[in-house]
């Protein structure tokens, strides 16, 4: 149930010695306390245009994991529930995310699953992110707290760093990709330092994508950067007749979930740089690999 969705990432890491320790931190409620730091270093770091993260302490993660992932797990979910009878999912689906961190995408699509596709039995990840190693323990809590109280199917898949700067980089994942119905990558396009090549890399997963898969790219409206590079991907994809861009959108979103006590009593207390978020903005593209004719294509001058 998404609702309980603070409470899951709570029991996460109060159960994951390597986030919550009580013989460190005493009491959970010092634990929270003692992320504030971590919540204001993210919250800095995000305010400046091109962003630069160190997400290796276990600290930043689990505000992270408080602050930003419920925002990130309902961005999916209200994306994929838009249409949802636009996707008909097979019993077993091949999933690709990139830049995931945490993966509160791979819970979003759960939580979808659930509502929407209930002939869908199993997933296969596919997590790519240019600090996958780091991100292991958020990961964790992921897979072993969040996705199952979401979804009751089974899950299994590969972890892989990945580059998206890095030319070529889907070269050695072609078979992969050839094979996937669904690929995501969502708030990553913010910490990218080399657009132009990132942008190469994403016309090449849609070359190698199969029919009827379905890419969707969708990133926080605060960036101007991560305006560029959508209106870029659209406009490729405009010349071309592979594939067609079934939504383009901006969406601002209040949290549907309330902040547990204990969260805004010791750490988004309110005061600077802890303000708690109550909605995001974002943009998103939504493209369908297919054949199709000239007319089938949205229009060029489609405002986001
Ligand atoms: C703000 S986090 C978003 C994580 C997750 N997608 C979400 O929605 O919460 C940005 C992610 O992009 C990853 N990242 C940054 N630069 C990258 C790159 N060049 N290639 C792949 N991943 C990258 C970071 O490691 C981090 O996991």
């Amino acid at each position: 149930m998404m609702e309980k969705l603070y409470e899951y990432i709570l029991e996460g890491l109060k159960n994951s010695p390597d986030f919550y320790n009580p013989n460190l931190h005493q009491t959970f409620e010092s634990y929270l306390k003692s992320l504030q730091n971590a919540a204001k270093y993210l919250w800095k770091s995000y305010r400046s245009n091109t962003v630069k993260v160190d997400y290796s302490d276990p600290q930043v993660q689990a505000a992270y994991l408080i602050r930003y992932y419920p925002h990130y797990v309902q961005m999916t979910w209200e994306i994929l529930r838009l249409s949802p009878e636009i996707f008909t999912f097979p019993e077993q689906i091949n999933a690709c995310f990139f830049g995931a961190g945490p993966c509160p995408e791979v819970a979003g699509l759960s939580q979808f699953l659930t509502e929407h596709s209930q002939q869908t039995k199993s997933i296969i990840v596919q997590i790519y992110d240019i600090a996958s190693e780091q991100w292991k323990l958020s990961r964790e809590v992921t897979k072993n707290f969040v996705v199952p109280k979401l979804w009751k199917g089974d899950i299994s898949g590969v972890v892989r760093k990945l580059d998206l700067c890095s030319p070529n980089t889907f070269d050695p994942i072609t078979e992969v990709i050839s094979n996937c119905h669904l690929f995501i990558f969502q708030n990553c396009l913010n910490e990218i330092w080399n657009t132009s090549t990132t942008q190469e890399n994403i016309k090449f997963l849609l070359d190698c994508a199969p029919l009827n898969s379905f890419i969707i790219i969708g990133d926080l409206l605060a960036y101007d950067q991560n305006r560029r590079i959508l209106e870029d991907i659209a406009k490729i994809d405009n010349q071309r007749n592979d594939y067609q861009i079934i939504e383009r959108r901006e969406l601002e979103i209040p949290s549907s979930l309330r902040i547990p006590e204990i969260v805004r009593q010791n750490l988004l207390t309110g005061e600077d740089g802890l303000i708690p978020r109550y909605r995001i903005r974002f943009l998103f593209l939504m493209i369908r690999k297919g054949e199709y004719s000239s007319e089938d294509l949205l229009d060029d001058d489609i405002p986001y």
